[in-house]
């Protein structure tokens, strides 16, 4: 595409919401604020997206490797996403936001998926933002189980969203850590040393003026090349 064509909005961000631990650890807290706070963080920058005319983010909430967490850490993430679920449902439909699990169900407790469901119900007229929630996702086991499936686009855990256009990673790690692999194949990477408790609407406006400035290619040559 032309880049006088491409489309200066991503129509598909993807969120690597990472540093909450670092940012509790850094005020003497314990991680789990740092979790909280990574809540805030996400619900301002919801709204900032939906300024901005992007119609899919995708966050990532919980990988397939967050397992391996100590249990309890695991259980407050399980919890907390269940609470917020609840908590947040009508406010998110008033915004015009479509939340959609993604991830492997296996190995995901009955009431947090009931959770999911619920919010996929009241949400699922919405059109102005899909919310990708993920959860128990990995990169891997997304393309294992699309694979066994069949063709890889059609069985991706949301094979209707486009790929992703541009990927964010907050805290200062370069590093995929199993997100999005197929949907990201060219997206635009954008890493920031902030901590994700501390990242909002503003600082999602300043990566999106930088994906704006940016020349995508796909393989192929950009505008005005001979
Ligand atoms: C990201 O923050 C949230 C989840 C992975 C659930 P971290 O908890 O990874 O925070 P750091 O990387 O330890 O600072
Ligand atoms: C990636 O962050 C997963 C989520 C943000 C949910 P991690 O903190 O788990 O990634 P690594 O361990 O630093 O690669
Ligand atoms: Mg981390």
């Amino acid at each position: 595409m032309a880049e006088a064509d491409a489309p200066s909005v991503p129509t598909h961000v993807a969120l690597i919401m990472d540093g909450n631990g670092r940012w509790a650890e850094g005020r003497g807290l314990p991680r789990t604020a740092g979790h909280e706070a990574g809540e805030k963080a996400l619900y301002d920058v919801i709204g900032g997206a939906l300024e901005a005319g992007v119609r899919y983010l995708s966050v990532y909430a919980f990988s397939t490797e967050n397992w391996n967490r100590p249990p309890e850490e695991v259980q407050f993430l399980l919890n907390f996403n269940r609470m917020l679920l609840r908590q947040r449902r009508n406010d998110l439909k008033d915004m015009g936001v479509r939340i959609r699990r993604i991830g492997r169900k296996e190995g995901m407790p009955e009431d947090l998926l009931d959770e999911f469901a619920a919010a996929e119900e009241v949400t699922g007229a919405n059109d102005a933002l899909q919310l990708l929630v993920c959860f128990n996702y990995g990169g891997r086991a997304e393309l294992e189980d699309a694979a066994s499936a069949g063709a890889i686009p059609d069985h991706l855990y949301a094979p209707d969203a486009p790929d992703v256009d541009l990927l964010i990673r907050t805290s200062g790690e370069r590093r995929l850590s199993n997100f999005m692999l197929w949907q990201s194949a060219y997206a635009e990477l954008y890493f920031t040393e902030t901590l994700w408790p501390d990242f909002d609407r503003r600082a999602l406006a300043e990566a999106l003026a930088d994906y704006a400035a940016r020349t995508r290619r796909f393989g192929g040559l950009s505008a005005g090349s001979l």
